[in-house]
């Protein structure tokens, strides 16, 4: 069933962002709004590879502030500054970010003791405008690579995609 949550661990990557990517856009076909895309989007990619945590953090004030979006996983910080930790980071560098070990991160905001490494990706609107990031973290070192950063840059552009 297309709108069942499926499990990807096991399956090369190269295969399973393009299945969640054809789920989603699949689902929200008929879906304008962006917090409806981020919370099926988040669901998806945080039950397919079992990640710690998986959720969005929203510009609020353009180059000042993030602020927490739907997630899954434990309770995160609400608010980051633009140019903070490595949400921030990538927010006012409007670029993804990877980091194998968060804990040589310098200025690294820990919201869940048990993060080891993160990859954080911009989400543009079809202005090109800077709406949000996507933040996933896990438990393992060094657990994000090129195919996971191709593979949720692509899955973001359905964001580019709406009005
Ligand atoms: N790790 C992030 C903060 C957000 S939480 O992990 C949910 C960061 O340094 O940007």
């Amino acid at each position: 069933m297309a709108e069942s949550t499926l499990d990807l661990r096991g399956i090369p990557l190269a295969e399973a962002y393009p299945e969640l990517s054809n789920q989603a856009a699949y689902i929200l076909e008929a879906i304008d709004d962006p917090v409806a895309g981020m919370s099926t989007i988040v669901a998806l990619i945080h039950h397919a590879f079992a990640h710690l945590w998986t959720g969005f953090y929203r510009v609020a004030e353009p180059q000042k502030m993030l602020r927490i979006g739907p997630y899954q996983g434990t309770v995160g910080c609400l608010e980051i500054p633009f140019g903070k930790g490595v949400c921030g980071i990538a927010a006012a560098e409007g670029r993804t970010v990877i980091v194998d070990d968060v804990s040589l991160f310098p200025g690294h905001i820990t919201c869940d003791a048990r993060s080891r490494s993160e990859i954080v990706v911009p989400v543009f609107d079809r202005s090109g405008h800077l709406t949000a990031v996507l933040d996933i973290d896990s438990d393992q070192i060094g657990a994000f690579g090129d195919e996971d950063r191709a593979g949720l840059e692509n899955m973001m552009k359905w964001f580019g995609g709406i009005s």
